[in-house]
This record gives C-alpha cells, sequence and structure tokens, in this order.
C-alpha cells in the first residue's frame, strides 16, 4: 500500500486545465532529475539514494548504533538544519510522546544541540548531561559550521572529562565529509566512527543518509523499514510513471497551479503532535530548496487542532493566499476509547464509546471543509499509519516532489545561496581571523 495523494478539493479553486498544463513540465522535470539536465546536478545523489543503501550498510549503522545504545543513556545529536531537522522528524514521528519521560533504559534518550548559539541552552544541557552516560553523533557535511562546532567542542570536552578518553572515543561518532572541513580532521586525529555524507547529496535531502539513519537507530527504530518505504516510493515516482499515477509528479504540478493562481504560501498541516517536527523538516525542504530570485511558495506550518485555537483564524478568514496540504494519518497506533460517565456533567456522553482518533477525524474533516468554505484550498496526503514504512514513502514523495517543484519555478532547487549572508556579519562582528575587510565595513555601518 501507498501513501496517496487527493487533490479534488484545490479543482474549485484552479482555472480549468490549470494542473494539466504544468503536466508536460512536471514530467520533464522529473526527467531532468533523471538524466541529470537540472539545475544544481551535482547534487542530485538522493535522486536513487534509498535504492542503492545496501542490507550491508544498513548493517554497519545498526552495529555503530548497538555500540553507543550499549554504552550510553543519552545521545545528543550535534547538527543544523539538514544536519538534524530529518533524524530528529522520524524520531518523534516513530517514537512514544512520553518516552524522554517515561525513560525505563530501553532506549537512549534522543537530544538535539547545535542547532542554536544560546547560551542558556548550553548551559542547562551541560548541567543535565552531568549525570548522564551521553554519546554524541557530530554531524556536519561542511564540517565547519559554527552552531554545530561550537556546541561540539563543548560535548567532546564534557564527554572526555566525565566519561574518560577511551570511552569518549567509543561513543562519539562523526558524520562528515570524507576529506574536508574540522570534523573530519578531529574524528581522524581522534580514532572516531565516522561516516561520510557523499558530496553528491545536499543537507537538506540527506535524512537516508547516515545524517539521519544513524540517530534514527539509535533511538531504536527499524532503519530498514524506513528505507524499504523510501525504495518503494522511489519506484512508484520514477521518471517513467505516468503523471496520472505519479504522486511526486502531481504534489508539485498543483502546488504550482495554486502558487501561480496567487496563492503564495503553502500550509502543512497535522493531526498528530508527533508530525510537528515533520513540518519542520518539511518547511527546511521546500523553504530552502524554492525561495530564491525573488519567488517561491513560503512554506509555512501548523499542528492540528492544536493551531486551531490561535492560527486557525487566519487560515478561515484571513488573506485568501494561502492553500493547505494536510498530512492525514488514516489509522492510530493505540486504542483508546472515550469512558461512559454517569453524571455526564460534561455533557459529552454522545461520545461515549467512540475511539478518540474518531473525534480527530471528524475535527479533520469538519475543519477541511470549513477551510474550503473560507477559500482555501486543500491537498491531502493520506498515509495509512504513521510507522517507519510509511515515513520512508513519505520522505522520499517530499523530495522528489520538491526536485521537481523547483524546477517549475526555474530556480536551482539544490543550492542555498542566501544562508550565507548571515554567517558573513557575524563573523565580521566577531572578527574572524580572514574577515578584516567585513569587520572594518561593517563596524563602519554600524557607527553611522
Ligand atoms: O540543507 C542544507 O544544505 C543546510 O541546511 C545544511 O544542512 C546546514 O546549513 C548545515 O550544514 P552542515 O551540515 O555543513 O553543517
Amino acid at each position: 500500500e501507498f501513501i496517496k495523494l487527493d487533490m479534488s478539493a484545490t479543482v474549485p479553486f484552479l482555472s480549468a486545465g490549470a494542473v494539466e498544463k504544468l503536466e508536460e513540465k512536471a514530467l520533464a522535470a522529473r526527467m531532468a532529475l533523471e538524466d541529470g539536465t537540472c539545475k544544481g546536478n551535482d547534487f542530485i545523489g538522493w535522486l536513487h539514494l534509498p535504492t542503492s543503501i545496501s542490507a550491508e550498510f544498513i548493517a554497519e549503522i545498526n552495529e555503530t548504533a548497538k555500540v553507543l545504545r550499549e554504552n550510553c543513556d543519552t545521545i545528543v545529536v550535534a547538527g543544523i538544519g539538514g544536519s538534524y531537522l530529518g533524524a530528529r522528524a522520524v524520531i518523534e514521528a516513530l517514537g512514544n510522546s512520553f518516552a524522554w519521560l517515561a525513560n525505563k533504559g530501553e532506549n537512549p534518550n534522543i537530544l538535539f544541540a547545535g542547532n542554536n548559539i544560546s547560551e542558556d541552552y548550553l548551559a542547562e544541557m551541560t548541567t543535565y548531561l552531568k549525570g548522564q552516560k551521553f554519546g554524541v553523533i557530530n554531524i556536519s557535511k561542511s564540517g565547519t559550521t559554527t552552531e554545530t562546532a561550537l556546541a561540539f567542542r563543548l560535548l567532546k570536552k564534557q564527554c572526555e572529562e566525565q566519561r574518560g578518553k577511551d570511552m569518549a572515543r567509543k561513543v562519539i561518532v562523526a558524520i562528515t565529509d570524507a576529506k574536508r572541513g574540522a570534523a573530519r580532521t578531529t574524528a581522524d586525529k581522534e580514532g572516531y566512527k565516522s561516516f561520510v555524507i557523499p558530496d553528491n547529496v545536499g543537507g537538506r535531502f540527506s535524512v537516508l543518509t547516515p545524517v539521519g539513519l544513524l540517530p534514527i537507530a539509535c533511538a531504536g527504530f527499524d532503519i530498514a523499514e524506513l528505507v524499504r518505504g523510501a525504495q518503494d516510493m522511489e519506484k512508484v515516482t520514477a521518471h517513467d510513471v505516468p503523471f496520472a499515477e505519479n504522486i511526486a509528479a502531481q504534489y508539485a504540478a498543483v502546488r504550482n497551479a495554486l502558487y501561480q493562481s496567487g496563492k503564495k504560501i503553502e500550509i502543512l498541516a497535522n493531526y498528530q503532535p508527533k508530525l510537528h517536527s515533520m513540518n519542520e523538516w518539511w518547511k527546511q525542504l521546500y523553504g530552502e530548496s524554492e525561495g530564491k530570485g525573488g519567488k517561491g511558495i513560503f512554506p509555512a506550518a501548523v499542528d492540528l487542532t492544536t493551531d486551531l485555537h490561535s492560527m486557525g483564524q487566519w487560515i478561515q478568514d484571513g488573506e485568501r493566499t494561502i492553500f493547505e496540504t494536510v498530512i492525514s494519518v488514516e489509522n492510530a497506533e493505540h486504542e483508546l476509547l472515550f469512558p461512559h460517565d454517569e453524571e455526564n456533567l460534561d455533557g459529552l456522553n454522545f461520545l461515549e464509546g467512540k475511539r478518540v482518533d474518531e473525534v480527530n477525524k471528524m475535527a479533520e474533516l469538519g475543519t477541511r471543509l470549513a477551510h474550503i468554505d473560507g477559500g482555501v484550498p486543500n491537498i491531502r496526503i493520506i498515509m495509512p499509519r504513521l510507522n517507519a514504512y510509511y515515513v520512508g514513502q513519505l520522505i522520499y514523495f517530499f523530495e522528489v516532489g520538491c526536485g521537481i517543484s523547483g524546477q517549475l519555478i526555474d530556480v536551482n532547487p539544490f543550492d542555498q545561496p542566501g544562508v550565507e549572508d548571515y554567517k558573513r556579519n557575524m563573523f565580521a562582528l566577531l572578527e574572524k581571523p580572514g574577515y578584516e575587510e567585513e569587520t572594518k565595513a561593517i563596524k563602519a555601518r554600524l557607527n553611522g
């Protein structure tokens, strides 16, 4: 079974033939990924990544995860952007919402660092880790990202002091470039176990490399199933799959038809709090891939029904420049029936005996209809269940959809020139060696 795409509730909002007009272009874009003629073609290693992952490779990752799991009760994943969002998204989607509170030692807790420069965050983490047998997965493709490097220096020192140099060597793993960058130099010098991020796979497309797979395996999830889901999705979104069956091409086409009709913002919505970080991963994937050259749909996200009590008003009734894409999970993993109450003080006995998920589904359907009535086109991505297999499908579906969609607005979906600008200013302000000219210029600007 596959995840499905329901675009029927976009039809009333589009002129006749709007999606069909993009059909050929979407298929051509899919072909350009295949034959490597698209923009950014040195970064399309993710395209056939799932089917290139061998059982031996998965075993090697699981072996490393085993060493970490046996020797750690907490594992800190240091990384930012594409070097952490995918792992976090999958771990939260598959995990028990309260595992971090109820941890009975079965699985290590996974914490994330190196994705901000907050002194309070790092100080509080340092304090927490004092009581923990912790390990570190240091993830940086470039090996030089400031946020990650800063956190890693602190974590490495603490780990060595707390656990001794030998154990630290065992429980620190690096995932980085094969040759370049400080993370590689450190890993080689210290003799850490390391994995390579392929040159031709960009950060936000790297969740199915060790960048995502190792933390996910450490958290205790079945990476073989995750990869199997992605492999199956790779087959059904291939270049030779016709548009009518190719949900990645369809998604790319319909969101761009909506964009062309003035819908500038796509809101990804879920009805499962566990998908919150999947929203974040998706925002990065589409935002960093498409937002360039003065173009690109703005990717926003909400958790529902939670945000119906905050952003719901805006979605229902604000500026009509939005469309909504809902990740709809068909079956809950648990069963919880709404109980009978003799006094019925809350007046909810009409729900007695119903599954909570049934109420959630009615909230979802009711919201969908209300939003459509309010002028919000609606795309539904239907997942049979929230398990490793379907999450693998979802990830690859979004990746290939993104690779196609970026081409439809004629940008290079695989670069991110815009993220360098803040770094240049930050380094100039911090007087990093090599930035002397920029430092002078920025100081002059700030001093008026
Ligand atoms: O998608 C991307 O390329 C970025 O978000 C990177 O993943 C992010 O900037 C982190 O880079 P690095 O892995 O080099 O530390």
